[in-house]
């Protein structure tokens, strides 16, 4: 037994955290860019935004803007890394000690292959390992073609808050066959606090007790309004389903994706051994 949270992280972006006792996360989803979608309008949003993530103990973070949906045209890959570029080296001249690596929340779109290929779209931490994918609101589309051929380009998809999605809900035979596919699912963290509401909750936890949950992330988009909640969303997994399966989701497979490695599977629990 260790004393320190964070001896299984190999990641060097990480390294300065190893040994201590403060929990490490990693952040997969976060609009923290300014003035690129509806997250921080200007660099000093950005900055409370950052400060609040590191406070929540988040070492690494994933700028995810929207790509295509309602921004099609704009926010493309160049863009982006750019915008991470210039927005580390604000953090670094304020010792805000976050580090901001580009990706993008890309909507389910069949020109999603052909954009990749053309350098327009971003997989996370820009690694061509995994992509953030989200699905319209509203309407209900089977993704399983585009999943396919992601997988053909060695891209694994990660669909995010499938939670927050009331038509997946009625049909989660077709979420269990995504993950099939070699689909991962992302969780909000704000949805397990219960800041989304009761029948978002429980459909994070159904999910979560399913073992179809690969990963927790804030989506956060400001420093008031759908902030960061990493540290909460943790401690509400850990008290339903133990500390290992709360660092499954919260801190090792998100650490995962940002180094380009496997996810851990995650195990599934009866619903009805879980007190809430
Ligand atoms: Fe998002």
């Amino acid at each position: 037994m260790t004393d320190s949270f964070n001896d299984n992280l190999s990641d060097p972006l990480v390294r300065l955290f190893k040994g201590s006792k403060t929990r490490v996360f990693t952040d997969i989803h976060c609009h923290c860019l300014p003035g690129l979608d509806d997250g921080p309008a200007t660099t000093h949003e950005s900055i409370d935004l950052c400060n609040k993530l590191s406070e929540e103990g988040i070492a690494v973070v994933v700028a995810t803007p929207h790509q295509l949906g309602r921004f099609d045209g704009r926010n493309d890959a160049a863009e982006i890394r750019d915008a991470a570029g210039r927005l580390n080296e604000v953090l670094q001249d304020r010792r805000i000690p976050l580090e901001v690596v580009p990706g993008a929340e890309v909507r389910a779109d069949e020109r999603i292959c052909q954009l990749l290929k053309a350098d327009k779209i971003l997989t996370l931490a820009d690694g061509g390992r995994y992509m953030l994918l989200e699905l319209p609101h509203g309407i209900f589309i089977d993704v399983t073609p585009l999943l396919e051929e992601l997988t053909l380009m060695g891209i694994s998809a990660i669909i995010s808050h499938p939670e927050r999605n009331d038509l997946l809900g009625k049909q989660s035979d077709i979420l269990a066959r995504w993950l099939e596919y070699g689909a991962a699912t992302q969780v909000t963290a704000s949805s397990l606090t219960g800041a989304l509401g009761p029948e978002v909750r429980r459909a994070a936890v159904r999910m979560l007790a399913k073992g179809w949950v690969g990963l927790v992330a804030t989506d956060a988009h400001g420093s008031t309004l759908r902030r960061p909640r990493m540290r909460a969303a943790f401690e509400f997994v850990a008290g339903l389903f133990g500390e290992g399966l709360a660092n499954l989701v919260c801190v090792e497979n998100p650490a995962r994706v940002v180094n380009g490695q496997d996810l851990l599977p995650v195990p599934s629990r009866n619903m009805q051994e879980i007190n809430w």
